[in-house]
């Protein structure tokens, strides 16, 4: 309907139509892929220069504007969505366990941790986000407040909203993780810091929290929410809860149970972390040669115990575990685990920090300051991050169904994962980096490819044909992940220019120059005027 000419003529009348607000529901959600990171420890202001020692637990000066300085270091990766610390105010001064840095030590939750930035900064961030076509989650915590002390703590003021003693459960540490009573009512932490434990079964709490989660949602529109320590609350409470942010959730079960963790999904409306294939992916990948029957098994538990395992959130790395490279040095082992959450099933969370090779272990030193990297671009894993979203990416705007199909993953040998998620399939290994290549089989009957089919790997650029049953023989080399998607499907996929062809198939040319840049402007312009066509319905 537009020659690309008119169309970017037509570019600032289209930009100033980009809606404000396009809050992700969990058909939008879908397809999105989330960096995590927390915002103390993301970006700084460049004039603060005091040096930030993750081991010392202090605040080093990360703020929302800063974050918003770096978007186009997360987008570079493929990253659409971010999800940041906590926002709200939290206790200050120091603690037996440092500041509150992290965010998660809520003091009052009608103010803003004033370390972050102020309300203006918050909604800036989101608003830049937003014209980059970005979206924002934001870290909420309901089960509880902070204290430095059990013995100290009375409600008051300082708490905002919660000052009655009928606010909260009466003081017990959780003793014992079996007993699902002291989960929900007794008080995490330690004599060093408390959290005093909200009396969420309370009407007037209740009705604070509804009221509270749709006005933030609105005030800083956000588009999705994390909620921290879901498993502490009763089940009965977080309908309403998810319901009154009416913007897409993803809680926190922390629980490798698939059948303890389910009914959280299933009942109560929260989507859960995938917690329960996150510790057989770190063994699987833990060292060469794994057993991968545990990780094989899990995905049809987790099918049998999930409503929709594609809404879980799917991750290696995040602020609570020791990073997977603090046990793991191999980098095609680290490769392969960091490939699993991109392309199977779920929504992607990348850990900041990821990309620049950090390797930070248990709390909290796996909360290094990034900026330490100079927001590097150009390391491997950098790039390897945005080679596996172009993939995502392209399997979502080949197939309408990528993201709502169940994966199916399956060993191709006692080293070899196939987890295959049409049209993406990936070939993950546990060989390690120093083994010499090894060759294994995707059938025809298990990919559904035809004769001749031209196949890329995102990961090497590399092009593979498929034999004349449609079977396709695919070397591993250096233990690194293969990820393969039908050529003409490929989309952004080793958009670079350096597919090279392999195997028997006959090698295809490089696009020239100028296609590639037509062909980018075309997914460019069919973005805008998307986002363009979804303003004036918002408008209307
Ligand atoms: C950094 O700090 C300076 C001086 O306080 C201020 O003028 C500037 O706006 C800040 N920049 C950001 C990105 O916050
Ligand atoms: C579970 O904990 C609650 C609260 O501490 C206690 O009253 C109850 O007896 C415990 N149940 C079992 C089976 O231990
Ligand atoms: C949202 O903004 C309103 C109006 O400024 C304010 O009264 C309310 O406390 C804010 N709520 C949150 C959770 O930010
Ligand atoms: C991974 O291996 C290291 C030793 O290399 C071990 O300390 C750690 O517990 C292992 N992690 C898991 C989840 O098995
Ligand atoms: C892998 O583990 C499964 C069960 O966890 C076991 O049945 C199987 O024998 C193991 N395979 C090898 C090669 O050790
Ligand atoms: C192109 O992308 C591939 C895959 O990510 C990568 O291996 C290669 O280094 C990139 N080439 C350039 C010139 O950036």
């Amino acid at each position: 309907m537009f020659t690309t000419a008119q169309a970017l003529t037509l570019l600032p009348l289209l930009a100033s139509f980009v809606p404000s607000a396009l809050a992700l529901d969990a058909t939008a959600m879908r397809s999105k892929s989330v960096y995590q990171l927390v915002t103390d420890r993301f970006a700084r202001n460049s004039s603060v220069t005091t040096t930030c020692n993750a081991a010392d637990r202090k605040y080093c000066g990360g703020t929302w504007s800063a974050v918003a300085g770096q978007l186009d270091y997360i987008k570079g990766m493929g990253f659409d969505t971010i999800w940041i610390s906590p926002v709200v105010d939290n206790i200050g001064g120091s603690t037996g366990e440092g500041e509150a840095y992290h965010g998660y030590w809520t003091l009052d939750t009608n103010s803003l941790n004033s370390n972050f930035g102020t309300a203006d900064d918050l909604k800036a961030l989101s608003t830049a986000l937003h014209n980059k076509g970005m979206y924002l989650m934001v870290d909420v915590v309901v089960n509880h407040v902070a204290a430095t002390s059990s013995a100290d703590f009375a409600p008051s003021a300082a708490y905002g909203p919660f000052s009655a003693q009928d606010d909260f459960h009466p003081f017990c540490w959780i003793t014992d993780y079996t007993n699902q009573t002291q989960v929900e009512e007794c008080w995490l932490g330690d004599s060093a810091v408390a959290l005093p434990d909200l009396n969420t079964e309370s009407a007037t709490v209740k009705q604070f929290w509804n009221t509270w989660i749709t006005q933030l949602v609105s005030n800083y529109t956000l588009d999705a929410v994390r909620i921290d320590t879901v498993k502490h609350i009763s089940q009965s409470f977080w309908p309403d809860f998810v319901n009154a942010a009416g913007v897409f959730n993803q809680g926190e079960v922390l629980n490798g149970d698939a059948t303890y963790v389910g009914p959280y999904q299933n009942t109560a409306k929260v989507n859960p972390f995938n917690y329960p294939i996150y510790y057989p992916l770190v063994r699987a990948f833990n060292g060469t040669n794994q057993n991968l029957t545990e990780l094989t098994a899990m995905v049809s538990t987790v099918k049998s115990s999930f409503n929709d395992p594609t809404l879980l959130g799917s991750f290696l790395n995040n602020h609570d575990n020791p990073r997977f490279e603090s046990a793991v040095s191999d980098t095609s082992l680290i490769k392969n685990a960091h490939t699993y959450p991109l392309v199977s099933d779920g929504i992607p969370y990348v850990y900041y920090g990821s990309e620049a090779g950090f390797k930070g272990g248990n709390d909290p030193d796996n909360r290094e300051p990034l900026w330490t990297t100079s927001y590097d671009t150009s390391s491997d894993m950098y790039k390897f991050f945005a080679s596996l979203n172009a993939a995502r990416a392209a399997a979502g705007a080949a197939s309408s169904s990528f993201y709502t199909n169940q994966a199916t993953v399956s060993t191709l040998s006692s080293t070899a994962l196939l987890v295959n998620k049409s049209p993406l399939i990936s070939v993950l290994s546990t060989t390690g980096s120093s083994a010499s290549d090894a060759s294994v089989t995707i059938p025809s009957s298990s990919s559904g490819w035809a004769k001749g089919t031209k196949v890329i790997d995102a990961v090497s650029c590399n092009e593979l044909t498929t034999d004349d049953s449609g079977n396709l023989a695919v070397t591993v080399s250096k233990g690194l992940p293969v990820v393969l998607i039908e050529s003409s499907k490929k989309g952004g996929v080793c958009a670079n220019g350096t597919t090279s062809s392999t195997g028997s198939g006959s090698g295809s040319s490089s696009k020239s120059a100028g296609e590639k840049t037509a062909s980018g402007m075309g997914l460019v312009m069919a973005g805008v005027l998307s986002a363009a066509v979804f303003g004036v319905q918002a408008l209307i």
